[in-house]
């Protein structure tokens, strides 16, 4: 904290709730909305989608408050590691911050890959190509190396292209709202909550089943309220991202006002947004047909407006551009961080002479989400994605509970109300989403957790520059000190 007081490592206090708002809208909105309401209502909810996309909102919503406060205690520029890094130690950061590999790095590969289902309908490219059934996705890899490209050369979203993206992006969502609601047939509305099915008949494996029905020991069923709560889990997909406005704590300007209302703001209008899209495509489709790659311009295909969905598609594109980027340089940040600490080999923290930027990070992380986003499906992935967030959202809930505890003496420019009562809140609901998820995404998950344990144990833990006895290369590391690829809107 000392050292973003140091005048060359300070960032300029001057994000406003709107800046945080519409960074949160230029994060939030992409491959969740435009991809996976098909499927889920397909699937999982029927036109009862809608629902599950209020009941991620109201969970998105407890957690956001809890990490607005985690964010301005340690007002640093950084994600959930770096503040669970000075407040809770070291395993529990590295906790964090190998689970938010999950989020971050896998995050930015499904984004990938929706963002090619739209190139594959844009352009009408063949089906090996780019899309969910291109193994490998070459829409994908593309994008990938694209952000990849513009991670080394240090570019960053300006306001200015951040804001037209949005615009653009924000555009589309509304053109989906408002023509698609002259198509709708309220027939394709019955039922809206269609009836519990079990998944048996439908050959479904019983891995992968929410883990809730599990233990609850009910037989395995979609649709109906356990559908509506799975595709919730599924659907959270869509709110990732409103964390990521948190980081930006030390340069908006008045904390304690904005930051609530500036990741509530954008958490409100994603939800509502979400609501009205999933309510319009389902009425101008009946659900069964909508488990297609590229659902909202597909709608407008089947009602006969191709031009409507071309436009779609091409709005789609521009806006999850600004996801992938902001993901792929958020995952950098992290790892880039713990290097840094030497919680991974410190030489990976290296950065570029010309462009100040962690090269080899950035390319050695664009590397390996390209080659998951080419061979790995969509929904897989985003499973996996979801619950490696929620987790996060878990632990940061307790820390704030924790912190409060322990530290009560740091200032806190916002503080979440009805502590430990909302944080508590927050926490449960973000375990029971978890719970919704199926069993084959706990048991990647914790194989996933299984294996930074190992690592933290056999590596991290002994080269840590918080060991005694680390030779820890005080001026080797400054170099690395106020290199931040990744600083949020307002850096040109
Ligand atoms: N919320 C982001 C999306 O849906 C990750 O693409």
């Amino acid at each position: 904290m000392a050292e973003t007081i140091e005048p060359e490592h300070r960032l300029k206090k001057n994000l406003s709730t709107l800046d945080l708002i519409i960074f949160g809208v230029a994060v939030i909105i992409g491959t969740g909305i435009f991809v996976l309401t098909g499927r889920q209502a397909a699937v999982n909810a029927g036109p009862a989608i809608v629902i599950s996309f209020v009941v991620a909102g109201i969970v998105c919503g407890l957690a956001a408050l809890c990490y607005a406060e985690f964010a301005s205690t340690v007002p640093v520029a950084g994600s959930a590691y770096t503040y669970s890094y000075a407040t809770l130690g070291e395993i529990v950061a590295w906790i964090i911050g190998w689970d938010l590999v999950l989020e971050l790095g896998l995050g930015a590969a499904v984004v990938a890959r929706g963002w090619s289902a739209y190139l594959a309908n844009l352009l009408s490219l063949p089906a090996w190509v780019a899309g969910e059934k291109a193994i490998p996705d070459f829409g994908a890899i593309f994008i990938v190396a694209v952000c990849t490209f513009l991670g080394v050369l240090g570019t960053k979203l300006s306001s200015r292209v951040s804001g037209v993206l949005v615009a653009i992006k924000v555009a589309v969502v509304l053109l989906v709202i408002v023509v698609g609601a002259f198509f709708i047939k309220f027939a394709n509305y019955k039922p809206f909550i269609p009836p519990a099915e079990p998944t048996a008949q439908t050959g479904a494996s019983v891995w992968h089943t929410p883990l809730s029905q599990l233990l609850l020991g009910i037989e395995p069923v979609h649709f109906g309220i356990p559908g509506i709560l799975a595709a919730a889990a599924i659907v959270f997909f869509a709110y990732i991202g409103f964390d990521i406005v948190a980081t930006t704590a030390e340069e908006v300007r008045n904390p304690q006002r904005d930051m609530p209302r500036g990741i509530i703001g954008s958490l409100v209008i994603c939800t509502l947004l979400y609501v009205l899209v999933s309510l319009v495509i389902t009425g101008m489709v009946h659900y069964t047909q909508l488990a297609v790659d590229a659902p909202l311009a597909h709608a407008f295909d089947v009602v006969g407006q191709p031009w409507v969905a071309k436009l779609i598609s091409l709005g789609a594109i521009c806006g999850i551009t600004t996801v992938v980027l902001v993901l792929l340089l958020g995952q950098v940040r992290v790892l880039f961080a713990m290097s840094r600490d030497g919680l991974l080999p410190i030489g990976m923290a290296k950065v570029h002479r010309t462009y100040g930027t962690p090269y080899l990070i950035t390319i050695g992380v664009g590397v390996v989400i390209a080659l998951l986003a080419a061979f790995i499906p969509l929904e897989k992935l985003s499973e996996l994605v979801s619950i490696g967030t929620l987790f996060a959202f878990f632990v940061v809930a307790l820390g704030v509970i924790v912190l409060r505890k322990t530290r009560p003496d740091l200032p806190r420019p916002f503080r979440v109300p009805w502590v430990p009562v909302l944080p508590i809140l927050a926490a449960l609901a973000s375990l029971w989403l978890m719970l919704n998820l199926p069993v084959d995404t706990w048991v990647r998950f914790a194989v996933w957790m299984l294996l930074g344990f190992i690592i933290y144990f056999i590596y991290s833990y002994h080269h840590s520059r918080e060991r005694p006895g680390i030779r820890y290369d005080r001026e080797h590391a400054k170099t690395y000190e106020g290199t931040d690829p990744y600083k949020g809107p307002n850096v040109e």
